[in-house]
């Protein structure tokens, strides 16, 4: 009876060590010198990140942050840092998700980024409401305080101001700037966040910086900033990209602009949608809805996988964008990845709900696309 019973206990546990092992050699294989990582593969170069969602940062989906710990060694919070989740309303900050975040990047010894203090977008609606300047100013200085404040010396890159500039270059009309008056909530914003935390590298952040005009805007903000006195150390490309554009010329010119300003350059949310474009879309404006195109089989040519010469086409763009990058690695900080998987990729559901996309270099169940090797081989040649 009891050697039954062992017998059966005996072949559970088996089964249940068989199936562990299983799954997480499908998923994940750990590093050797024939399975290299991205992060330790452009360890002199720069760092190698990605953006991370709710599920992620609990660590319940296990299968991507094994990945994620196997591959990357820097961090963005996808959506849980925004100011319509973190200080939801004005005497109440929400730090479950965000605190979470910041101990796992510690524990796996992440480059650890804050994402973002002063948006338009995914601004918290009382936020929204503020017409007194006055006012506003005070609000935002105890966003900047509390939240940067919390976090000092643990998070060590913020993204102070996203998204302030129109495609001309112009400043974009956001509540901040018509409150405010001009740019001088920009200034303001860099200014509180230094002085929270000195240590903290500080981002602007924003689209389509490929674009000549919106490169001088920025180019203009940035000098603006640095004749005032106010720290700047980054500016943030954002990279959400498609297969044929931007230009590798647009991109390295802006690298080049930017650098001669004397601050780094960071790749912060790359993607490369591998859909078709409804519009002539002009960056990534997530106030622009498509509902239209919803369910249309021509917005969606590969609802199961990409063909095999989408993955080519995909894999040959990521490969020149990186040779790119490693050509300008002194002026690289850190190149981010808007998601781990395809799975997870707000272009699921942006700007085109409901279609299924392919823009990073790992697939819906974490295997690494043909765009990976394209990659990775860059720096494992033999
Ligand atoms: C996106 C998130 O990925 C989505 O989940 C969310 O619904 C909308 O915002 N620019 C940014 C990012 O700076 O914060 C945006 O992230 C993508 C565009």
């Amino acid at each position: 009876m009891f050697k039954k019973i062992n017998i059966a206990l005996f072949s559970l546990f088996i089964c249940l060590l068989g199936c562990k092992t299983k799954k997480e050699s499908v998923a994940v294989k750990p590093e050797t010198t024939q399975n290299p990582s991205l992060k330790n593969s452009f360890k002199d170069d720069f760092l190698i990140g990605a953006a991370l969602n709710t599920n992620q940062i609990k660590e319940l989906d296990t299968s991507a942050v094994a990945l994620l710990k196997k591959e990357f060694n820097s961090i963005t919070p996808e959506n849980d840092m925004k100011w319509e989740q973190i200080h939801p309303a004005i005497d109440s900050f929400y730090f479950d998700i965000a605190d979470k975040y910041v101990a796992l990047g510690e524990k796996n010894n992440m480059h650890i980024v804050g994402h973002t203090l002063v948006w338009h977008s995914q601004l918290a609606p009382w936020m929204q409401e503020v017409t007194d300047s006055t006012l506003m100013a005070k609000y935002i200085e105890n966003h900047i305080n509390t939240i940067v404040g919390r976090y000092k010396g643990r998070i060590n890159t913020w993204d102070v101001v996203n998204e302030a500039l129109n495609e001309d270059g112009t400043p974009r009309e956001s509540n901040f700037y018509k409150v405010m008056g001009s740019e001088k909530y920009i200034e303001l914003a860099f200014k509180l966040a230094a002085k929270a935390d000195p240590d903290a590298k500080l981002v602007y952040n924003d689209y389509n910086l490929w674009k000549p005009e919106k490169r001088a805007g920025v180019v203009r903000l940035v000098k603006q900033l640095q004749k005032d006195g106010v720290k700047i150390d980054c500016v943030g490309m954002q990279g959400h990209w498609s297969l044929k554009g931007p230009s590798i010329e647009d991109i390295e010119n802006s690298i080049i602009a930017y650098a001669e300003l004397g601050v780094k350059v960071s790749f912060t949310e790359l993607d490369v949608t591998a859909l078709p474009n409804p519009w002539d879309l002009n960056g990534a404006a997530i106030e622009q809805s498509y509902e239209k195109y919803e369910g249309d089989p021509v917005m969606n040519p590969y609802p199961v996988k990409l063909t095999d010469s989408a993955q080519t086409q995909l894999a040959n763009r990521y490969e020149a964008i990186f040779k790119l990058f490693l050509k300008h690695k002194d002026k690289i900080e850190r190149v981010t990845f808007w998601g781990i998987n395809d799975g997870q990729s707000w272009l699921n559901y942006w700007p085109i709900n409901g279609r299924t996309n392919h823009p990073l270099l790992f697939d819906r169940k974490n295997k690494p696309k043909k765009a990976y090797h394209s990659v990775l081989v860059l720096k494992n040649k033999n």
